[in-house]
């Protein structure tokens, strides 16, 4: 497999600027221009009745939002939030013993997301770059541009699966130059896991001492089998940091609060990179949520029943979908996914942004019955039944 290297901004700035990022001069004005870009874009002024009034499938969240226990633990918490040393519900040891770990081996983050960015603050200095595939979670990509380093970012296989021994070769290839191999499991935006056999030949085939994120966010819709988390592998030791979120089973995305499980010293390693700033609602809302297994059920079985259901639908027109794990799946459109979220947008509902280089290929979320109704709605007037099968390519 063709190993490329490149500064993850290509898709932001254009060829010019990728270009120039290729031949290793940082071009400073621009990348400022894409940071500011990035962070207007998710949270736009916007009227809150459109807002409220579009199906939005757009984001991969929870539409169903906290559960009522949840609810009424942050409301409690309200009490305490002039304050700033208060009871915090005892949210570090509900992590880690949900996830049957010390507490010294996890870190709380506002949402998974500063995580990830205190992943590359800690192990991108010096010019170091980070390694995975492209498309996945892009944001760790961009944040590398934003703090001077690269990313190098290897295709996805035929399968859209990411490929163990590509990671492997292009990290030995570049050892002195890598600061951590990033592993969205499952990936966003494919929706495809990497399994509990394939984790361990990545860390088996790279060098020791070279850090692994390993990106769960998803973790909790997977069915596949073969995939297991990675949390084993932090308490053996190994240079693993798995992240999580409460943004996407636990439906409290904007709440933010995520975390990082990983041996103690690189947690103390991170720990000065991150801001600590976690508000009170949301950690007594997610010592609830970690008890309400029965709201997590709930949301996972409608999810899956829906994606399935919608995934059936598409393919039955002749539209080829990406086998997901996750809350949201691809398909192939076969038009530039810009000019389909326009066409969608008109019709009340929010899809996926564009993933380069799947720029024919649309994510969509799953959101509430309602919304992936209205979805089919605006797919059968926007696109024509096909009399062929299905595929999820050209
Ligand atoms: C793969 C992945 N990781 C991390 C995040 C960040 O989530 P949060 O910061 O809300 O925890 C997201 C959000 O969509 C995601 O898709």
């Amino acid at each position: 497999m063709a190993t490329k290297q490149s500064v993850s901004r290509r898709g932001f700035l254009g060829g010019a600027a990728a270009s120039l990022g290729y031949l290793g001069i940082n071009p400073t004005p621009l990348r400022a221009e894409r940071s500011r870009a990035w962070r207007g874009s998710a949270f736009l002024e916007q009227e809150s009745d459109e807002y409220d009034a579009m199906a939005k499938l757009n984001f991969n969240e929870n539409p169903y939002g906290p559960s009522e226990p949840v609810l009424e633990a942050m409301t409690m918490a309200f009490k305490y939030s002039m304050r700033y040393g208060y009871p915090d519900g005892g949210v570090l040891s509900a992590i880690a013993e949900h996830h049957g770990v010390p507490q010294e081996n996890v870190m709380l983050g506002a949402g998974s997301g500063e995580i990830l960015e205190v992943v590359g603050l800690t192990y991108l200095e010096h010019g170091k770059k980070v390694v995975g595939v492209e498309p996945s979670y892009g944001a760790v990509y961009r944040h590398a541009s934003g703090i001077d380093a690269e990313a190098i970012t290897l295709p996805l296989m035929d399968d859209y699966r990411q490929s163990i021994p590509a990671l492997i070769d292009a990290t030995k290839k570049h050892y002195r130059d890598v600061g951590f191999v990033y592993l969205c499991n499952p990936n966003n935006p494919t929706g495809r896991t990497v399994s509990a056999a394939e984790v361990q030949q990545l860390l088996d085939g790279i060098p020791e001492d070279v850090p692994v994120l390993i990106d769960e966010a998803y973790h909790h819709f997977v069915e596949d089998p073969e995939y297991a988390t990675s949390i084993p592998h932090v308490l053996e030791g190994r240079p693993v940091i798995v992240t999580r979120t409460f943004s996407k089973l636990f439906g409290m995305a904007a709440m933010r609060l995520g975390f990082a499980i990983a041996t103690p010293e690189i947690i103390e390693k991170m720990r000065p990179y991150s801001t600590g700033s976690i508000n009170a609602l949301v950690k007594w809302g997610a010592v609830a949520a970690l008890q309400d297994t029965e709201a997590q059920e709930r949301v996972r079985r409608v999810t899956l029943e829906l994606r399935k259901q919608t995934a059936a639908e598409l393919e039955s027109m002749g539209y080829g979908v990406i086998p997901s794990e996750t809350n949201f799946f691809m398909m192939h459109t076969g038009r530039h996914v810009r000019e389909v979220q326009q066409d969608f947008r008109a019709r009340g509902v929010r899809v996926g942004r564009a993933f380069p280089p799947m720029l024919n290929h649309l994510r969509v979320s799953i959101g509430t019955e309602d919304e992936m109704r209205r979805f089919m709605v605006a797919f059968k007037d926007i696109f024509p039944a096909r009399t062929t099968a299905g595929s999820t390519r050209g």
